[in-house]
């Protein structure tokens, strides 16, 4: 077996330097920041030691723990994200959590049993940049305090049973994305606030709640790229959402009381879906939509009148998208007579 002696001098160094290796990645010090640990230890307690957090070990360094993440050697391996995803967890979101001062991504996500309120103490999480509750059970309202996180991106509170109204303060957020609380309870208006908020547009998602009154004035001011206010008892004219200088891609206001004159409306020329369905809008569809770059469109049950424009995407859809109204004509429909 000459072979097998020539390679034995070439393998040893290298098996001998991959025991080291391992031996020393066993040892390496925890990075586990000791108040985060604590914290989180706490926390796990506080939801009854779900079998979710099981690898929650104190023996073990807890960047490593399952629904965690901690940041890098710039601040110093603290916990960042906290994500608690479909897990069998009963019981409130622990007030601890506002404990985890380099938070920026924190979600409960898909938890039935998640009940209470919205956990005040997140206020504290001055760092947080995502904060998504979504698809549990909690109530009361959407808290005020949001507003006070200057830093948060992205805020879904969808899938809740939230009631109350909606804050003005979350308008204060300079670096809002998105705002979804589609799918609560919530009552009375959309705030006058929204016309004006303090950094970029964000996208707003409020459908599937009992918002009630005008879509305010303010709002004609801004250019959105996205706008679902679906599902709804919102009411009077929502044509100020609509302006032939905007940017806007996709508009749902769906299954409202909006009541106004479509023909006076002029388009961003960058529409991709338009859902006007079951509302009170009158008037006839604008030979200027035949312009947008329509993917969905659904006039349906609503009070339109007159030809259907010919061209563009307008005959792309189906009779669905214009039936049960009180005299569209032309293609898909019937012909005018
Ligand atoms: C929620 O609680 C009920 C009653 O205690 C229990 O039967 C169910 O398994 C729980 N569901 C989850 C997803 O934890
Ligand atoms: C959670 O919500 C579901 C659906 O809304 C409901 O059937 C269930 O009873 C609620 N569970 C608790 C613990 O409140
Ligand atoms: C338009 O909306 C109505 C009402 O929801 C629905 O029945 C129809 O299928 C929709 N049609 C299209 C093409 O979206």
């Amino acid at each position: 077996m000459p072979n097998m002696m020539n390679t034995k001098p070439v393998l040893l160094p290298l098996f001998l330097f991959l025991f080291l290796f391992l031996f020393a990645a066993s040892q390496s010090k925890d990075l586990c920041n000791k108040d985060d640990k604590n914290v989180l230890l706490r926390i796990k307690k506080s939801l009854n030691n779900p079998y979710h957090l099981a690898s929650w070990d104190p023996q073990t360094d807890c960047c490593s723990w399952y629904c965690l993440e901690c940041g890098g050697a710039d601040v110093n391996h603290r916990v960042t994200e906290l994500t608690i995803f479909s897990g069998q967890i009963s019981g409130q979101i622990p007030p601890e959590v506002g404990d985890l001062p380099f938070l920026q991504n924190l979600v409960f996500r898909k938890l039935t049993n998640l009940t209470g309120t919205i956990q005040p103490a997140i206020a504290k999480l001055q760092n947080l940049r995502s904060l998504r509750l979504s698809w549990t059970n909690l109530s009361g309202p959407v808290p005020d305090f949001l507003g006070r996180l200057k830093n948060l991106e992205f805020l879904d509170l969808s899938f809740n049973d939230l009631t109350g109204s909606i804050p003005s303060s979350l308008s204060l957020l300079p670096n809002l994305m998105s705002i979804d609380l589609s799918r609560n309870k919530l009552t009375g208006p959309i705030p006058d606030s929204f016309g004006s908020f303090h950094g970029k547009v964000p996208d707003l998602y409020l459908s599937h709640n009992q918002l009630s009154g005008p879509v305010p004035k303010s709002l004609g001011n801004l250019d959105f790229n996205r706008i679902d206010f679906s599902r709804n008892k919102l009411e009077g004219d929502a044509s100020l959402l609509f302006g032939s200088q905007k940017t806007t891609w996709y508009i749902d206001l769906s299954r409202n009381m909006f009541q106004f004159d479509l023909s006076k409306v002029t388009f961003p020329k960058t529409l991709g879906v338009l859902d006007l369905n079951h509302n009170k809008i009158f008037g006839s569809i604008p030979v200027q939509l035949t312009e947008a770059p329509l993917q969905f469109f659904n006039v349906s049950y609503n009070m339109l009148c007159g030809n259907i424009p010919a061209g563009g995407a307008l005959q792309k859809f189906d009779y669905s998208a214009y039936f049960h109204n009180k005299c569209l004509c032309g293609a898909p429909l019937a012909s005018c007579k």
